[in-house]
C-alpha cells in the first residue's frame, strides 16, 4: 500500500470515530471506543459515525489486509451497524487496498435492538436507548458523505433472525458481529459462520462488554467444537480466525 493510501485510512478512521472535531486537549482517548463507559450513556450518543474506537478499527484494517493478501475468498459483512461507521471503514479499506470485486454487506434492523427474548438477555435494556435506532436512509447517507456508496455496498434490513437466513450459502472472508445481545450474536453466528472461508475472521465487538454476547460465542464454539484462539483486541473486542 502506498503511504497516501495509508494516510487516507488513518484520516478516515479518525473522521469515523468523531476525532476530528474533538478538543485536542481532551484527555479521553478515541482509541478505547465510545462504549468504554466514559462517554457512553443512555442520554448522550457517541459523537462519531461509529462507537468502535481506533484500536478496533486498526484491528479491522489488519484483518482485511490479511484476507486480501492471502486471497481468502468471500465478501465482508457487519451485522449491527448503527450509523454505519465500521462498515463504511470496510468499504474504504477495500478501496485503499485496491480490491475491485468484494462487496460489503450492511445488516441491521435500522430500528434499534429487539426487546430481550432470550433468558441471557433478560437484564439488557438496550432496546430502550433511542439513539441506537438509525434508519436505513441515514446510514446510506453516511456512506454517501464519505463517497463510499456504490453497488458493492448491500443493505440487508430486518431482525437478524428473519433477514440473515437469506444470506446462507454466501461466502464470507470476514464477519463482524456487533449486535450486543445473546440472541443477536447467536443469530449472526448461526447464519453466517458456515459461509466463512477457512482463513477468514470472526470479529465480535461486545465480547468483553456484555456477558450475554460472550455467552453466545462460548455456546456456539462449544456446540460447533471451534477451538481457534480468541484474540483480544482491546477491553471488549475480540476475533478468531477460522482454521477448519
Ligand atoms: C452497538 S450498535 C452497532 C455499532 C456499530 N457497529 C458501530 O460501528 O458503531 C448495535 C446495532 O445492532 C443492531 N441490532 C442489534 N440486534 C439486532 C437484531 N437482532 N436484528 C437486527 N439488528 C440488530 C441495532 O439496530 C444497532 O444498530
Amino acid at each position: 500500500m502506498t503511504s497516501a493510501s495509508s494516510l487516507y485510512l488513518d484520516l478516515l478512521a479518525r473522521a469515523l470515530v468523531g476525532d476530528l472535531r474533538r478538543d485536542p486537549d481532551d484527555a479521553r482517548t478515541p482509541r478505547a471506543g465510545a462504549t468504554d463507559g466514559v462517554n457512553f450513556s443512555a442520554s448522550h450518543p457517541p459523537p462519531g459515525d461509529t462507537m468502535v474506537g481506533l484500536a478496533r478499527l486498526d484491528s479491522l484494517r489488519d484483518c482485511v489486509e490479511v484476507v486480501l493478501r492471502e486471497g481468502v475468498p468471500g465478501d465482508l459483512i457487519e451485522a449491527g451497524v448503527w450509523r454505519g461507521g465500521s462498515a463504511i471503514y470496510m468499504r474504504g479499506l477495500l478501496e485503499a487496498f485496491g480490491d475491485a470485486h468484494r462487496h460489503v454487506v450492511v445488516a441491521d434492523s435500522f430500528e434499534g435492538l429487539p426487546a430481550p427474548s432470550h433468558p441471557a438477555d433478560a437484564e439488557m435494556r438496550l432496546h430502550e436507548i433511542g439513539y441506537l435506532s438509525v434508519s436505513l436512509s441515514e446510514v446510506r447517507a453516511n456512506f454517501r458523505r464519505y463517497e463510499l456508496l456504490d453497488h458493492r455496498v448491500e443493505f440487508v434490513e430486518g431482525w437478524f433472525k428473519d433477514s440473515l437466513p437469506a444470506l446462507r450459502g454466501r461466502a464470507w472472508s470476514l464477519i463482524r458481529l456487533d449486535g450486543d445481545l445473546y440472541e443477536s450474536t447467536m443469530d449472526s453466528l448461526t447464519n453466517l459462520y458456515d459461509g466463512l472461508s477457512v482463513g477468514g475472521f470472526v470479529i465480535v465487538d461486545d465480547y468483553g462488554a456484555y456477558e450475554a454476547c460472550r455467552a453466545a460465542c462460548e455456546d456456539f464454539r462449544r456446540q460447533r467444537s471451534v477451538v481457534d484462539d480468541v484474540v483480544e483486541i482491546d477491553w471488549t473486542g475480540v476475533y478468531w480466525r477460522k482454521t477448519r
